[in-house]
């Protein structure tokens, strides 16, 4: 099954070209993110914008990359005739992104007739670990535990089966990728901020190494929502505490700002081992399977590397180009299975605030069709 998928859900426009879910024959992104630094963050208006402009180049290039340019052929029917379906992300994510591409492979799909496939942005970045990975048999893998680490999300999700989702913890407040965010801007460092934060902290000398809290969360808490409160984040205060931190103590070197970077890395990473950990002592999985733009951290993949060894499962991490947005891992999940399809595919809406696992609950009016 050859599947073209499009993914917009925030500021990369992305189109890729898998077979059977896991053979990715093209996967383009543009990144916006050029465009956003200077305002320390993503600007829905811009994104979408530029999703609207980019979006049909992203995908004659993905096509182009997996099937080749036909000059004798302008209408393109020869790229069309090799797909057996169109994928694209529903949600969760910024609706003025979801809709561009949620659009776009609505008319696509029509104009070439071929079946819609809605796709959840979480439950692909759990799909992304199987991508170019022939090595891995996917029906060995369960009960797996999925840690998805993002700049708009962070939880643990377990999987008894394939297609099967329960979200079993989560974060109350920021994402682990957005505190790498804030914690950067409040350090000068720019934007995005995990990538320079992972950066700097490898230069720190230890020398300067404050204590941040480690993101725990309370029982009782009413946002916990029936969660265990052990395997739950919370880095708004961690982020608070940094601002604290700088306000009282003004670094004075980039040497302090490594150390600090350094300090508050581990933080984070520690809130996410401490509660990978705690999941792992509770019940028997086979795999840990780690996606998200935050699974790029260099600190996180030595961390888990050793937790995932000292509980005797196996490490999946993606790999680093399909850690973030992509969307090789949207036409891979449908591939494998996974989305919503039939008429309810024509009629979904963005869904911007999207579970992860929300998928087998779903209800569609098709009388709407
Ligand atoms: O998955 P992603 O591309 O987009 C979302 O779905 O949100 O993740 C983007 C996030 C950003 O917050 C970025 O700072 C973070 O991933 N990130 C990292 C690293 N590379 C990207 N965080 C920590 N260390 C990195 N090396
Ligand atoms: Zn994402």
């Amino acid at each position: 099954m050859i599947v073209l998928g499009i993914e917009t859900s925030c500021d990369e426009t992305a189109a890729a070209v898998v077979c059977d879910g896991r053979e990715v024959l093209s996967n383009i992104v543009y990144s916006q993110v050029r465009l956003h630094r200077p305002y320390g963050g993503v600007v829905p208006e811009i994104a979408s914008r530029n999703h609207l402009e980019k979006l049909p180049g992203v995908i004659a290039s993905a096509m182009a990359a997996a099937f080749g340019e036909s000059e004798a052929d302008p209408v393109r029917e020869s790229w069309w005739r090799e797909l057996d379906a169109v994928a694209v992300t529903y949600g969760p994510g910024l609706a003025s992104s979801l809709i561009v591409g949620l659009s776009a492979a609505k008319g696509l799909a029509w104009r070439i007739n071929r079946p819609l496939i809605g796709i959840n942005h979480i439950q692909a970045h759990i799909q992304s670990v199987f991508l170019d990975n022939g090595t891995v048999a996917v029906t060995d893998c369960f009960p797996l535990l999925a840690l998805v680490v993002s700049g708009g999300h962070s939880a643990l999700i377990e999987m008894d089966e394939p297609l099967a989702y329960r979200i079993i913890g989560q974060t109350l407040d920021d994402a682990s990728g957005e505190a790498f965010d804030k914690a950067a801007k409040l350090l000068g460092l720019g934007y995005p901020g995990g990538p320079v934060i992972d950066a700097v902290a490898r230069e720190a000398s230890g020398s300067c190494a404050p204590g941040f809290p480690r993101g725990r969360t309370q029982a009782g808490n009413p946002a916990l929502g029936g969660l265990d409160a052990d395997l739950c984040f919370s880095f708004s205060g961690l982020k608070t505490s940094l601002s604290h931190y700088l306000r009282d103590n003004p670094p004075q070197s980039d040497a302090t700002v490594a150390d600090v970077a350094a300090a508050y890395q581990e933080a984070v990473v520690d809130a996410l081992i401490e509660r990978c950990e705690t999941a792992l002592s509770r019940s028997c999985y086979k795999v840990l399977a780690v996606g998200g733009g935050v699974s790029l951290n260099s600190r996180l993949r030595e961390r888990l590397t050793a937790t995932a060894a000292d509980a005797g499962v196996e490490l999946l991490l993606a790999h680093p180009r399909f850690c973030g947005d992509n969307a090789a891992m949207i036409a891979g999940l449908a591939g494998a299975g996974g989305g919503i399809k039939g008429p309810a595919a024509f009629v979904l809406d963005v869904a911007p605030s999207l579970e992860a696992d929300v998928q087998s609950d779903y209800r569609c009016d098709i009388t709407a069709i």
